[in-house]
This record gives structure tokens, C-alpha cells and sequence, in this order.
């Protein structure tokens, strides 16, 4: 019946060319945008490790606004994630990145060390049975992946990190350096999927981004679907810049000018010869998003040519785009639409993804 399928596996067939897309209703309404935040509780990016080296305790801003978690990382022998709630009354403990040794509640002054462990609370001498191990932080998963850190609420599976080390590892990105004049934080007025639907496939590039289009070679545009995301690859014209790829790499003899990695659900690592950017995707309501960027550099002198040369006038193109898309979502005459197979791989993987998770 129409608007009324369930979201299970079979609301996306599995057969791209005989798939329809998602239902509108995804995309505009409150009930099926609070259903579809379970997803959230799986890996998140918390921090690239050059985030890190200046503080000992950095709270996670973002991974609470995307799921709710409050959680901080923090660094002592070595860097962990832990709750970032006060065992006593739930005050929130850290809430500015800091270099202390101590983490004190600001509400009745308890006190935690960096190994989350309770270390005293005032007027509690006649307390039975206290301390106990739930008064020490909760400890979260914590991943360390090519100098980058994900943390989960709960123990998830993991994502195929070898196999995208040994196409990425090359560029060494625990080797590059945040820099905070890259960083940015958009609010756009869409539902998070359209974003991430957008980001998945590169079939819009020619339509929407003419600057991009210029730098990259649409025909050679490749997308690669896997479990737990989506690679694209992007080819780059003749004569611009290009990734150096050492002997054997599994993309050896292609003119490279990105790789575009989507991690589910709401995170993008686009990796280009000057370093790499991350998106991440706050859902905010069914109508409204935000999205953070962290720039990480390895060589500056790159950031001006290129794929990568042009990340604000491209973003701003693809807000302007998805807005758009929102308001047509909210058409009585559309519901669903199909898929392109040849350019839209990525999307009907990300939307298989989707419907699985509520089997
Ligand atoms: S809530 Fe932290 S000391 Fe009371
Ligand atoms: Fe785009």
C-alpha cells in the first residue's frame, strides 16, 4: 500500500535495477527520524591523535549530540574513552577540553583519575559499602585506526579496517596535523539521510558542481560498496594533481585525485594529495541537519589545487541541492523513486544498509 511498506530488508530490493528508492516518509517524518537514530550507536569518529596531544582530557561534543552519549577522551599511559558523567548525580564532568591530572565534578566536587577510576568525594566517609566499582567512569570502546580514534556506546563489530589500510595506509594520515582554519559547522536545513544520500554518489557532479567537474574525470568516477560503507574514487583530469601511489598499491597506474571513504552512517573521510577531511553528520531533526569539518593537513601547498581545492564552494553547491531535495520530500505526489545501476551504487548500499538494520 502506498507510504505504509515496513522497514525491513525487503523495502530495498536487493537487485539495483529493479530497486526503489526510500520512501519519502524517511526523510519528513519525527517517527521514523527517532527510529532510525539506533543506528547511531555504533563506531563514531571522536578525534584525529594530533587533536589530542594538547590536552589530557577532551570531551566528545559531537558524538553527544549525534546520539546522546556524553563521553570524553581520556590520556594518560594511554588514550581511552570513557563516560563523561559524574557517577554521583550525573552532572557532566569535563566540558572544555583541559591538561589536567584530575577530573573534578564541578557539582559536589568529586574527583576521578585519568584511569576513571573514583579517586575521593567529600562527605561520604559514613556511605556503607561505598566506593564501589559503579562509582568509578564508565569505559567505552575505543579504536585507534591510522592515527584516527572511534569510539562506540556498546562493543560492535568491527569495520574492514585492514582492508581499507592497505589502500589508504600509504598516505600515512597518522602523520597529518589538524588545523583548525579548516574546520567548519553548517547547519542545513535537510533530513541527515539526504545528506549522506547525496555524498554517495558522484552522478550529480557534472549537474551541481561545475568547479568540480573541471578537476575531476566524471567518466572514470568509481564506486566501491563494502561492509560497514561505501569507497568512491575519483579520477582526476589530465595534467592535475594527483595521488603518488607506491609500487603495488592496488590502485597502481591510475591517475587518482580522491578517495571518498563513507563509513555508516553518518561519516566521510575524503582523503586528497594535500591530506584529508572529515564530515560528520549531526542529526539534529527530521528536517535539519548539521554537519562538522575537520581539516587534517600533510602538505599545505597541495590544499589549493585540485579536487580538494574547492571544498567550500562544493559544500555550499550540495546544501543548496539537498534543501531543495527536502522540500520536494514533502510532495504528496512523490514517494519513491529508483536507481541509477550504473551511478547510484553507493546509494542503494547505504539505503540496503538501512533497511537491514530493522530486520
Ligand atoms: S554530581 Fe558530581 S559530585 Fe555530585
Ligand atoms: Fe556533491
Amino acid at each position: 500500500m502506498f507510504g505504509c511498506e515496513a522497514m525491513t530488508e525487503s523495502l530495498i530490493d536487493e537487485d539495483i535495477r529493479v530497486a526503489q528508492t526510500l520512501p519519502s516518509r524517511f526523510y519528513t517524518e519525527v517517527h521514523e527520524f527517532e527510529r532510525l537514530k539506533s543506528v547511531f550507536s555504533g563506531w563514531q569518529f571522536a578525534a584525529h591523535q594530533s587533536e589530542l596531544q594538547a590536552h589530557t582530557i577532551q570531551p566528545l561534543e559531537h558524538i553527544e549530540a549525534i546520539n546522546g552519549e556524553s563521553m570524553a577522551l581520556i590520556r594518560s599511559e594511554e588514550t581511552q574513552c570513557f563516560s563523561n558523567v559524574c557517577t554521583h548525580r550525573g552532572m557532566r564532568l569535563a566540558l572544555e577540553a583541559c591538561t589536567k591530572n584530575i577530573l573534578q565534578c564541578r557539582y559536589h566536587g568529586r574527583t576521578f583519575n585519568l584511569d576513571g577510576t573514583l579517586r575521593h568525594m567529600p562527605e561520604f566517609e559514613q556511605a556503607i559499602g561505598f566506593p564501589s566499582d559503579t562509582d568509578n567512569l564508565n569505559q567505552f570502546p575505543l579504536k585507534q585506526w591510522m592515527g584516527m580514534y572511534f569510539a562506540a556506546q556498546e562493543a560492535v563489530p568491527d569495520l574492514p579496517w585492514a582492508m581499507l589500510e592497505e589502500r589508504l595506509g600509504f598516505l600515512t594520515p597518522e602523520s597529518f596535523n589538524h588545523d583548525a582554519g579548516r574546520d567548519r559547522d553548517h547547519t542545513v536545513d535537510a533530513n541527515w539521510l539526504l545528506y549522506v544520500d547525496n555524498y554517495l554518489e558522484g552522478f550529480h557532479i557534472p549537474y551541481v558542481h561545475p568547479e568540480l567537474n573541471q578537476a575531476l574525470d566524471y567518466s572514470g568516477y568509481v564506486t566501491e560498496t563494502f561492509d560497514g560503507g561505501v569507497l568512491q574514487i575519483g579520477k582526476a583530469v589530465k595534467g592535475d594533481v594527483k595521488f603518488d601511489l607506491p609500487p603495488g598499491h592496488p590502485d597502481e597506474g591510475q591517475d587518482i585525485a580522491a578517495y571518498y571513504l563513507w563509513l555508516f552512517p553518518n561519516m566521510m573521510f575524503n582523503f586528497y594529495p594535500w591530506g584529508l577531511s572529515v564530515n560528520v553528520v549531526i542529526p539534529v531533526s527530521h528536517k535539519q541537519c548539521r554537519v562538522l569539518y575537520r581539516g587534517y593537513v600533510s602538505d599545505a601547498e597541495m590544499a589549493n589545487q585540485g579536487a580538494g581545492s574547492v571544498l567550500d564552494t562544493v559544500e555550499h553547491q550540495d546544501q543548496w541541492v539537498i534543501e531543495e531535495v527536502q522540500k520536494g520530500m514533502a510532495s504528496r505526489a512523490y514517494d519513491r523513486g529508483r536507481y541509477s545501476p550504473t551511478r547510484e551504487q553507493g546509494v542503494h548500499h547505504f539505503h540496503r544498509m538501512l533497511s537491514q538494520q530493522f530486520n
